[in-house]
């Protein structure tokens, strides 16, 4: 299995720049089966999460056409749409089951095996269910409880759905299902993540009718039929952040292009919080850890607009060597704490209580052997790497592929002392 080695670093300096999001590019790729037309997707990130919801679409009959040196993908469903996705890629990425509304909407039946995914608690979908349920669909409990979702649908009607919380997967399913469904549907306590409006817009353009994208409040009104478009997909928030952080973390001064600050708000204000120098320049966001004493704070996860959960084990990285204690509060998943011994078997001293952390801060840290035990944590412990004397040896890294393009390369292009091994 490929490795990474992570020695002691100088502070990180120079320019990179973030990739299209990964998050925003699963919920797209998915919609494009709702149309028998041509939809071409660029600033597609080379990710093995995209690998497979290609390998996905694939399997349930649409042409796809990848080109990830140019980060552009072509999609075209126009043949006969199998109703079953195939276990062997939905068990790989839990994102398989955001085909469920389209695959009902194209065939009248979907069959999901519920997926894996990252390793981070209980990631059930009765939401997702629900609102499909709400829109008309019926679902075969027994199938359900041998975690297989069997769905069907002559037809989708809209409806008012309330989500009793903001899922960003259910609320993607819903819009998805709803845009082609008859009637309108009103979704209240939606998710408000910027990839729920990049994929609103990327409906919209496809001759969908959605207002209030980016607000708790969405508002389909279903159109017959949508046809093949052109799209963008908007940068990673969480790839950003996660640069900001190295950035910080070794002290370093780093200009990241192709970020909009607007998606980064809540980790922007902590970095401030941290003692870390943030400015909008016209080139890209200027950040520097070296300029001021770095200092703990807390945080607490949330949905959008709140602190995002993907950033919180990197920013936990950050605050094990800030001075004074933090604690920081997981409410989105439960079991997102795996990088907790991680960090510690490098000397970081964390105890963990319930949905708290509570990190001594101030540390110095050693290089040890530690595991990427999902795929934000594993880019936490390649930072905490970069500052932690000696050598550290990161393993299963393959979480770390499904999400960070080119990680190793750009990381190096500041300056870090990195290295992938294949074994
Ligand atoms: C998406 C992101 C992931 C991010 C997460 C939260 C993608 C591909 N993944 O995941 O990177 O960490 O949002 O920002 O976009 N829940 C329920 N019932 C449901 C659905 C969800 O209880 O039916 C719970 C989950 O168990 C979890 C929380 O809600 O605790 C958040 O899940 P959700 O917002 O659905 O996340 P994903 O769409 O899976």
């Amino acid at each position: 299995m490929a490795k990474f080695l992570v020695k002691k670093s100088a502070p990180l300096n120079g320019e990179v720049k973030i990739s299209g999001s990964k998050n925003a590019v699963l919920p797209i790729m998915a919609a494009t089966l709702l149309t028998d037309e041509n939809c071409e997707i660029l600033d597609v990130p080379a990710l093995r999460d995209v690998d497979v919801m290609c390998e996905l679409l694939s399997c349930l009959g649409a042409t796809t056409e990848k080109e990830l040196d140019n980060n552009r993908i072509n999609v075209r469903a126009d043949g006969e749409i199998s109703s079953e996705a195939p276990f062997e890629l939905v068990k790989q990425m839990r994102a398989s089951i955001l085909v469920l509304g389209a695959l009902l909407l194209r065939t009248g039946h979907a069959i999901i095996h519920l997926p894996g995914g990252c390793a981070i608690g209980e990631r059930p979908i009765e939401l997702h269910l629900k609102g499909l349920r709400a829109l008309g669909a019926t679902v075969d409990e027994d199938q359900l409880l041998k975690g297989i979702v069997d769905a069907r649908a002559d037809e989708l009607h809209g409806a008012t759905i309330y989500l009793d919380f903001p899922s960003v997967g259910a609320t993607e399913v819903i819009v998805m299902a709803a845009a082609v469904a008859k009637g309108t549907t009103i979704l209240e306590n939606a998710a408000q993540e910027p990839e729920i409006v990049d994929l609103a817009n990327f409906l919209n353009k496809m001759g969908a009718r959605i207002k209030g994208a980016g607000t708790d409040t969405i508002k389909i009104e279903g159109v017959e039929k949508l046809h093949g478009v052109s799209h963008h997909v908007i940068p990673d928030r969480i790839e950003a952040g996660t640069f900001m952080v190295s950035a910080a973390i070794t002290r370093g001064k780093i200009l990241i292009k192709n970020m909009l600050p607007d998606h980064l708000k809540a980790v922007i204000a902590k970095l401030r919080e941290c003692g870390v120098y943030i400015e909008f320049t016209d080139d890209g966001v200027l950040v520097d850890g070296g300029r001021n004493p770095l200092v703990s704070t807390d945080i607490k996860t949330l949905p959008y607009p709140g602190f995002p959960t993907d950033m919180q084990s990197p920013f936990m990285a950050l605050l094990t060597v800030a001075k004074g204690p933090s604690v920081v509060m997981e409410t989105v998943f439960e079991n997102r704490f795996m990088h907790v011994g991680e960090f510690n078997r490098m000397g970081a001293g964390i105890r963990t209580e319930g949905k708290c952390a509570i990190i001594p801060g101030n540390k110095a840290l050693k290089g040890a052997s530690v595991v990427a035990t999902d795929l934000r944590a594993g880019a936490a412990v390649v930072l905490t790497g970069l500052i932690a004397d000696g050598v550290t040896e990161v393993s299963q890294i393959y979480h770390i592929d499904r999400g960070y393009e080119h990680f190793v390369d750009k990381l190096k292009g500041l300056g870090a002392n990195i290295e992938r091994i294949e074994d």
